[in-house]
């Protein structure tokens, strides 16, 4: 039977040489190989764009707080004492931070990104204070730094309250 691509004999009834079959497949290795490639160009690069923006903010983090308040949801929702994780998507980023109600009309918010290379920090309430699960950094309740390599404390967020509601800015200090 002849090669349906090279039309060469195949030597047996199958309409593909052996050739063609090995170039074929080599051609499948080589496509999948640049898929991947640029797949990871692609994501490496998303992430890294990611980063860079985190890491601006961590820079350069507004002095003034956001112009723009987003209201996160009215003062029962946040019981005194113990924080919520709420997100904070003013000024063109879409943010974690932990908010707390301390009782007699006082907030605090604080931004969830550990200040040494900026991974999720989290919350324990019975030990009251913050752990990053990167490299260790931890923070007390004032989001002070008290332990590993994080230069500084975590980052404060703007916060207010207007007519019951909780009202949440960007980054202040
Ligand atoms: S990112 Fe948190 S300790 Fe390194």
């Amino acid at each position: 039977m002849r090669c349906r691509i090279c039309g060469h004999e195949t030597g047996n009834d199958t309409d593909l040489c052996q050739d063609c079959v090995e170039r074929a497949s080599d051609h499948k290795e080589l496509s999948r190989r640049r898929f991947l490639g640029w797949g990871a160009v692609t994501v490496g690069g998303l992430v890294g764009i990611g980063y860079l923006g985190a890491a601006l903010r961590l820079l350069y983090p507004s002095s003034s707080g956001s112009a723009k308040l987003q209201d996160i949801g009215p003062v029962s929702n946040f019981p005194v004492g113990n924080y919520v994780l709420t997100s904070y998507t003013g000024d063109g980023y879409d943010d974690g931070v932990y908010v707390m109600n301390q009782g007699g009309g006082k907030f605090i918010a604080l931004d969830f990104h550990c200040t040494h290379l900026q991974c999720p920090v989290q919350w324990f309430q019975s030990l009251e204070k913050f752990m990053c699960p990167c490299h260790g950094s931890q923070y007390n309740k004032l989001g002070e730094h008290i332990a590993g390599p994080a230069p500084r404390g975590l980052f404060h967020h703007e916060i207010a309250v207007q007519n019951g509601h909780v009202m949440l800015g960007g980054q202040i200090s």
